[in-house]
């Protein structure tokens, strides 16, 4: 069973990926801390994030091994993601990856923002998760705080707006809900009211089948 579940920054889609994967006794994969490693490791050795040439290499290079590096949650590193993921030969790089991780029995929970659309497009449920941009900019600084990094809650509403905006009107795989996902709008429930709901149309649509 693959399990796709795309959305915008902070809207909770990573938390609610990893307790399905849980739940459902999947691997999970967070497909935004490719882009993250990307980033980070351009910016480590002094790379420009505009340069696509070098981002694609980066991309190329990547080690899934180093996806656990704590350096690569940072609000640096999700803004840099945001920037390099826009070259469309960093996406091709991460395809493959990607959708090998989907393949491989017994399935997956892959969140992001294009895999319901474009790296797993035949995904057994498909889950696109909202907040309103104050709710998750709210969530971002109390991530942040419980992580005793500075949280300026006017600062990172305004990075949300620019990371919504940068993320829906790139040119590849721009985030949208795919035709097939189901809206799941989390501005007024907890993590657990999330997860409930989540698990609700995961049973729905497998029902159907
Ligand atoms: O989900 P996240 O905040 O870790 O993602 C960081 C950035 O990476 C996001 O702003 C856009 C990019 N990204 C992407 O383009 N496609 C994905 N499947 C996941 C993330």
């Amino acid at each position: 069973m693959i399990i796709a579940i795309d959305g915008p920054a902070a809207s909770g889609k990573g938390t609610l990926a990893r307790r399905l994967a849980a739940r459902y006794g999947l691997p999970h994969l967070d497909s935004g801390l490719l882009y993250r490693a990307v980033a980070h490791h351009l910016a480590a050795h002094g790379g420009d994030l505009a340069d696509a040439a070098a981002a694609e290499r980066a991309a190329r290079a990547l080690d899934p091994g180093q996806l656990g590096d704590p350096a690569l949650r940072t609000r640096g590193a999700g803004e840099g993601a945001s920037i390099v993921s826009a070259h469309p030969g960093v996406r091709a790089a991460l395809l493959d990856f990607q959708r090998s991780f989907a393949a491989t029995a017994p399935g997956a929970v892959i969140d992001g923002r294009d895999i319901g659309t474009v790296i797993c497009p035949d995904a057994d449920v498909k889950i696109f998760v909202t907040a309103s941009p104050e709710e998750r900019a709210r969530r971002r600084a109390l991530e942040l705080e419980a992580r005793g990094e500075p949280a300026d809650h006017a600062a990172i509403l305004a990075d949300v707006r620019r990371r919504d905006e940068r993320d829906m009107t790139r040119a590849t795989a721009p985030l949208k809900p795919a035709d097939d996902a189901v809206e799941l709008d989390t501005t007024a429930l907890d993590a657990d009211g999330a997860f409930a709901a989540a698990v609700a149309i995961v049973d729905a649509r497998t029902a159907q089948r």
